[in-house]
């Protein structure tokens, strides 16, 4: 059996910080972030939470498809920042949507978080356990942001995004991905500390920003290129490249190794920031309800993060 997204759904919170409002906090500027990231504004939760996020996702994901929650067989939700730790994000998300038909568990490959949890429902798909799977990213990153350091609180934002992943006759397509613990220290948050020290900084994200950024650049043209190769496609049969939404400029990078239109690679981190695991599935959600996504187009979606992990997958729209 093969994976197909039948739905789609996002939710992004109503708050908006621009530029100027985070170089009120931090020395920076409008320009430097501009430049440097390519990012003009994130949204941040304030009455919304991650759980609720991920759930309003889900549901636009179920109207999308045409699909109603008991038809739901397990729910993957993506995340590294929600309020509760138990019960799990899923769990929530099913008691709110109604799912009552539905296993589910949460899963944290950081940034790279939902090509992991697509990739799991594909397998539960591909074995015949299961056939309608919901896929979600949802993330309150505002909370594990350290909104004194310049060097972090300028990228990220919250929101969530959500796929039905439905099955159909067909071969798998292959997806890929990796993890690389040594070069773990790159990007870290503590969620506990020793009772003798005081909680500190190590309790928000930490980055070395050139790291993630020289890793990003090589990794993802690398991982891309092993998907491609995988399914026996050349780029030009790639209509769009749905990447995670770090930097434009990694994107751009990305684009020039592999010789490929930075067209055919869509962006809206101007307005959202870095949304970790959310980032893939809000952009697939937007590029679906402006139409742009046409049957029989090959996709790629890629990403990467803290772990370090990366991965890509082939998805073929429907
Ligand atoms: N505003 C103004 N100046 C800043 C700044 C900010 N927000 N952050 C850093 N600077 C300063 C630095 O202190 C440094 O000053 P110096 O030259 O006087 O020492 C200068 O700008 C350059 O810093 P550098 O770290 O080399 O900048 P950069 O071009 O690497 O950009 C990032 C920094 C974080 C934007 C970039 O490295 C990046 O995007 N990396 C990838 C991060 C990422 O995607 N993480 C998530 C992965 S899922």
């Amino acid at each position: 059996m093969r994976a197909r997204i039948s739905g789609t759904g996002s939710c992004i919170p109503l708050h908006r910080l621009d530029n100027e409002a985070i170089s009120r906090m931090v020395d920076t500027s409008d320009a430097w972030i501009r430049e440097r990231t390519g990012i003009e504004s994130r949204h941040v939760i304030c009455e919304e939470s991650t759980v609720s996020m991920a759930a309003e996702a889900a549901e636009r994901a179920l109207q999308n498809a045409g699909m109603d929650p008991e038809e739901i067989d397990m729910i993957l939700v993506s995340t590294i920042s929600s309020e509760v730790i138990l019960p799990c994000t899923a769990c929530e998300v099913q008691r709110r949507i109604g799912a009552v038909n539905a296993a589910g568990f949460d899963i944290n490959a950081a940034c790279a978080g939902f090509l992991v949890a697509y990739q799991t429902a594909e397998m539960y798909i591909a074995s015949g356990m299961y056939r309608n799977i919901l896929v979600i990213g949802s993330e309150g990153l505002s909370h594990l942001v350290n909104w004194k350091d310049r060097g972090t609180c300028i990228l990220f934002g919250d929101g969530a995004g959500a796929a039905v992943v439905t099955s159909q006759s067909g071969e798998r397509l292959e997806g890929a991905c990796h993890s690389d613990g040594k070069k773990g220290t790159a990007l870290t948050c503590r969620t506990r500390y020793n009772e003798d020290e005081m909680p500190d900084d190590r309790c928000y994200m930490q980055m070395d920003g050139q790291a993630v950024f020289r890793f990003a650049v090589k990794k993802v043209p690398e991982v891309i290129e092993e998907v491609l190769e995988k399914n026996h496609l050349s780029k030009d049969e790639i209509d769009w490249f749905i990447l995670h939404q770090a930097n434009g400029r990694i994107l751009e990078s990305v684009a020039r190794r592999l010789e490929v239109g930075i067209e055919k690679f869509p962006m809206n981190l101007q307005e959202y920031g870095n949304t970790s695991s959310a980032s893939v599935p809000i952009l697939l959600d937007e590029m679906n309800r402006k139409g742009c996504l046409k049957p029989g187009q090959n996709i790629v979606m890629a990403a990467f993060g803290a772990g370090l992990t990366w991965g890509a997958s082939i998805i073929q729209w429907q």
